[in-house]
């Protein structure tokens, strides 16, 4: 085999994937002991090729042909073999047997955006960039503004509070349900699929119980956009699920199945990502005091504060791709079928691409440069927006609050997505 060829990860990483507290919180620091193995790593436990540097990251993105979305999972190997796992031990329950009689046509099966490769990744990529036109996007502005206010009212007569549950979550998950049609109401159900979407990510873990639930939720999420799509093709109006309901491809006909695959990537990408981000950018002005009143004094900096907080504390720390053929990447050898872990958040602090990486700096010429969004074909179509919600929720915060401190918090657990659960804070 290539493992002479190939350096292979230092034990540190086994702590990431047992979802150890203090590999979580040091999460950077395992990540730079990687790096240091080399810009192309073997992680055997995950049966994974980790890539790390800045320039091997940026290649293999840039060449879908080499490195393919469709096919692999985007979860992963590990998880994958986990959910099919859990998935066969449920074969006999009857709760599982008539859930997943309620699931066909299975639109989970149905590969879209995230899952599939050009040219017909670029059928389903023209739907979403309909979304978020600089138009658009500049449009939702007041939206985010008052969403903000209104949380940033709500929580400003409290002494302690979870800035992740009370503040990160819902401003996120208001501006995507609003964009999806949902209702107040169904705000709670909304958090739970949104939740139950992304728990299998970077969670090698979860059990029968947790699946049975994940696919509750899958059933439940189709039976709530399938009417909703039907409708909006009868009666068209000026909203995203009619663009969705609406969208076609000559080449790649567009099916329902897959539709439902669309507006779920939304759910799933749009939420807990900026939620990640800006439970991250409030830790970091909790722990840095001087930055949050320069911040204050200077708001037209705040953007810059946000792509650091992206670059430093990336939600997404890195996604699948697998190889297509024999090749090598940064003269590492990558046979065909190899699973490659792309990961931002390594080269986001690359010493080779960033002076005092890990550092905020926020007059950094390249600050922008970072992967957190990805780059090439599937480059975040979010990114705008997340940066948006950032600038205007670090802003609400700041301007209301002379500075809070953290109490106590829980990770996320995940080694891939990273952020906190709950980050409770004391106001000062
Ligand atoms: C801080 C917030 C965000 C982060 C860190 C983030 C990160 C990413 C990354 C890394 C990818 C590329 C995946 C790949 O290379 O395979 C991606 C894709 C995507 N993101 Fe985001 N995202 C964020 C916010 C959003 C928002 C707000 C939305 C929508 C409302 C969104 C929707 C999507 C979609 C639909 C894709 C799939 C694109 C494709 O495969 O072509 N994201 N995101």
């Amino acid at each position: 085999m290539l493992t002479n060829e190939r350096p292979i990860a230092p034990g540190s990483i086994e702590r990431l994937f047992a979802l150890d507290e203090w590999a979580l919180d040091h999460q950077a620091e395992v990540l730079s002991e990687l790096r240091a193995a080399g810009p192309v790593v073997w992680i055997p436990k995950l049966g994974v090729l980790a890539v790390t540097e800045h320039a091997a990251v940026v290649e293999a993105l840039n060449d879908t042909e080499r490195f393919s979305s469709r096919l692999g999972n985007p979860r992963g190997p590990r998880v994958s073999e986990v959910v099919e796992n859990a998935a066969r031990e449920l074969a006999d329950d009857p709760t599982a047997t008539e859930l997943l009689a309620r699931l066909v046509p299975d639109w989970t099966a149905a590969p879209t955006l995230i899952g599939l490769d050009p040219p017909h990744h670029s059928a389903h990529r023209r739907v979403v960039n309909r979304l978020f036109t600089p138009r658009k996007v500049a449009g939702m502005r007041p939206r985010v503004e008052a969403i903000a206010g209104e949380l940033v009212d709500d929580i400003a007569s409290e002494e302690l509070v979870d800035m992740s549950t009370r503040f990160a979550v819902p401003l996120p998950l208001r501006v995507i349900a609003e964009e999806l049609a949902i209702g107040v109401d169904d705000l709670p159900a909304f958090k739970r699929w949104s939740d139950d979407m992304v728990a299998p990510i970077g969670n090698d873990r979860l059990g029968p119980p947790e699946l049975l639930g994940i696919i509750r939720t899958l059933v439940e999420f189709a039976e709530h956009f399938r009417p909703k799509l039907a409708e909006r093709r009868e009666n068209p109006r000026d909203d995203f699920l009619t663009l969705v309901a609406q969208a076609e491809d000559d080449e790649f006909p567009i099916n329902d199945e897959q539709r439902l695959g669309i507006v779920a990537a939304m759910l799933g990408a749009g939420n807990e990502t900026s939620t990640k981000m800006l439970s991250s950018g409030c830790a970091i002005l909790a722990r840095c005091p001087d930055l949050a009143d320069r911040l204050r004094a200077e708001p037209d900096l705040i953007p810059a504060f946000v792509d650091e907080v992206l670059r430093l504390e990336a939600p997404v720390q890195g996604l699948f791709r697998m190889a297509r053929h024999d090749t090598t990447l940064a003269g590492v050898p990558v046979p065909a079928g190899a699973w490659l872990w792309i990961l931002y958040a390594s080269a986001n602090r690359s010493e080779r691409e960033y002076e005092c990486p890990h550092e905020v700096k926020l007059d950094r010429s390249n600050g922008a440069s970072h992967l957190t969004f990805g780059r090439g074909a599937h480059y975040c179509p979010g990114a705008a927006l997340a940066r948006l919600e950032g600038a205007v929720g670090f802003r609400a915060l700041l301007a209301r609050f002379d500075g809070w401190e953290i109490v106590d918090y829980q990770r996320d657990p995940s080694y891939v997505l990273h952020g906190f659960k709950h980050l409770n804070v004391r106001f000062v």
